[in-house]
């Protein structure tokens, strides 16, 4: 089998952070959402894996390569336009040639990675599995309606009224008919090669769809409060571990991990959190749910359940910072009036100046 990880599109909903950088490189407990995709294929058995890029391509080969760090081999595909799921299946087809293979959404991050689910696959006669989870908004989905033996009648996108609310899930798993389906349908009103619209072809076609209820968390990464919620829970699944200093007056609990060059001093910091290397973090507070990259510093401030990439600088802050995703680079310092409470999504490179008296 192969793997195909869609890692182009625009990322709008994450502007101004994606205005300059790929949304798959935002990094969840301070890894990159793309390398758990990778991951999460490679411990499945699968080395030859595609990526489709679009704009920010540049920027997503550089952090990649060529795969040999995580033992796969990596091949990128170019896609001009971010035409739709179903068109960037079309443009793989030289490299996925007649096998089965797993495609997997660059930002979507699901519990318990997928090895179970290729071994089902891998080892049965469908021509196709889909992921199928429960939701609370079915609207904003993807959305399957099943029978009553458990078999999928129809698939629908953003449907406003929906048949049910098991939603699809950013992993699909197809065999070579996929081809001559996506090259069957017509583009949706948004002007996309829509992959329910592909499915649901072979699906009328008696193709065997098979449909994987998946039971643990799933998250696609794609707004703000996303990140945030995916980023607690892979805090949460950590295994903690302490390679930086961290001195006598400072109160660290047992679930953060604190990487190698991290100073702490006169800090208190509560996990599930992350201290990302060479990052400083003085008389400060870390509170549970909160990634730091790497060379940051956080002094006289206090911060939880937030993400903070690397380079970044939080000084002499009076009020908790709570709920934010800080780009790299920014600093957020003190300034003359004070507001009662934060609530950030900073773009890369952004300098805030903060209201406060003292
Ligand atoms: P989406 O979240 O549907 O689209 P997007 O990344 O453009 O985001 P936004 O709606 O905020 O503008 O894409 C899901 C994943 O698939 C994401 O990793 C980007 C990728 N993708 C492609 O590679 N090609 C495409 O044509 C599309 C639509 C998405």
């Amino acid at each position: 089998m192969k793997g195909l990880i869609l890692s182009g599109g625009k990322g709008t909903r994450l502007y101004p952070l994606t205005f300059t950088s790929a949304k798959q490189l935002i990094p969840l407990s301070n890894k990159p959402v793309l390398f758990r995709v990778i991951e999460a294929i490679r411990d499945a058995g699968i080395e030859d894996i595609g990526i489709v890029i679009g704009d920010t391509g540049a920027e997503i080969k550089k952090a990649v390569g060529s795969g040999g760090r995580w033992g796969v081999k990596i091949t990128y595909i170019s896609q001009d336009a971010p035409l739709g799921l179903a068109h960037a299946v079309k443009i793989s087809k030289d490299f996925l040639g007649d096998d089965r293979f797993v495609m997997f959404l660059g930002d979507n991050v699901i519990q318990g990675g997928i090895s179970g689910l290729i071994a089902e696959f891998a080892g049965s006669a469908f021509n196709s599995q889909i992921v199928l989870t429960r939701v609370k908004e079915p609207q904003h989905y993807g959305v399957a309606e099943l029978g009553p033996d458990g078999r999928i009648v129809r698939l629908v996108e953003k449907p406003k009224d929906p048949p049910g609310n098991l939603a699809l899930v950013g992993i699909y798993m197809f065999d070579s008919n996929i081809f001559e389906a996506v090259d069957s349908i017509a583009p949706s009103w948004r002007g996309e090669l829509e992959i329910t619209d592909a499915i649901q072809w072979l699906v009328e076609k008696n193709y065997d769809v098979h449909p994987y209820v998946h039971r643990g968390w799933w998250i696609d990464t794609g707004k703000p409060h996303d990140m945030l919620e995916a980023n607690s829970y892979v805090l949460e699944e950590m295994t903690p571990h302490i390679d930086g200093y961290v001195d006598r007056t400072s109160e660290v609990d047992a679930r953060v991990t604190i990487e190698k060059g991290v100073e702490v001093f006169n800090s208190v910091i509560r996990g599930p959190a992350i201290i990302g290397r060479d990052t400083r973090i003085v008389n400060a507070y870390i509170g549970p749910f909160t990634s730091i990259n790497h060379d940051c510093l956080v002094e006289n401030a206090e911060i939880s359940r937030s993400i903070v990439l690397e380079n970044s600088q939080i000084r002499n802050v009076g009020r908790r910072i709570e709920d934010s995703l800080i780009g790299r680079n920014v600093v957020i310092h003190r300034s003359p009036i004070r507001p009662k409470s934060f609530k950030f999504t900073l773009g890369d490179n952004s300098v805030v100046g903060l209201l406060g008296s003292d």
